[in-house]
């Protein structure tokens, strides 16, 4: 008797399958099964860590072990670290730590942002995929200041809003590193 149910019940959900496939192939609508597969969490971070590889991002973000621009893995992309001292400012200049992660030019002293996700100091807890997309596309921060120089913005609004979703997958997939950057101070530039 159990048995005999389950085979009716089975019938049934594929005459119900089938009707459908027909009613959709009928109405010229996409059956869902044939529609390009949304990237998993997985894809993206895995995309997201390939881009920021390629992008460079690495040059101006994570600390290195030594003047051979070595990359730190134990603190990826966290930003300047407090040892790095700001270069002196040069009149007509853009100078750059051997790190890379602290700047002066004529714009004063920029330090490379810790995007790991902590949230006292790094992008936890001041962005969201929407205003990291935004602040990428248009350099303004979320807090409506202008993103410095040599922060190449107006490369990476180029990319695409998957692309761009991928990066901030990745720097969210980080060990958080709490390493205060926004707090430095910025000198201004001297003007002769
Ligand atoms: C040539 C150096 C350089 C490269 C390459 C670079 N950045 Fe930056 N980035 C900076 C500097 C310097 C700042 C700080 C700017 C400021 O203080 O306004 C910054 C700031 C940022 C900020 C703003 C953080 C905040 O605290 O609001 C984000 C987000 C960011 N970078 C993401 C990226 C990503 C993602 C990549 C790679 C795709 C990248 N950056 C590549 C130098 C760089």
């Amino acid at each position: 008797m159990a048995q005999k149910k389950t085979v009716k019940t089975a019938f049934f959900v594929l005459l119900t399958a089938c009707l459908t496939t027909i009613a959709l192939a009928l109405s010229g609508a996409e059956p869902t099964v044939s529609a390009a597969p949304r990237p998993t969490t997985l894809d993206q971070v895995a995309r997201g860590k390939y881009l920021v590889t390629i992008a460079a991002c690495h040059d101006c973000h994570s600390p290195k072990l030594d003047d051979r621009m070595t990359i730190d893995n134990t603190r990826l992309l966290s930003g300047r670290p407090v040892t790095t001292f700001p270069p002196m400012q040069g009149a007509g200049e853009i100078r750059a730590s051997l790190d890379l992660t602290a700047w002066a030019g004529p714009w004063g002293n920029s330090y490379a942002a810790n995007l790991t996700p902590d949230r006292e100091t790094g992008l936890g807890g001041r962005y969201t995929e929407a205003s990291f997309i935004r602040t990428m596309r248009t350099g303004i921060k979320p807090e409506g200041e202008t993103l410095a120089p040599p922060m190449p913005w107006t490369v990476y609004r180029n990319m695409t809003d998957e692309d761009l979703k991928a990066v901030y997958a990745y720097l969210s997939s980080l060990t958080p590193v709490h390493n205060v950057v926004r707090a430095a101070p910025r000198i201004e530039v001297a003007r002769r």
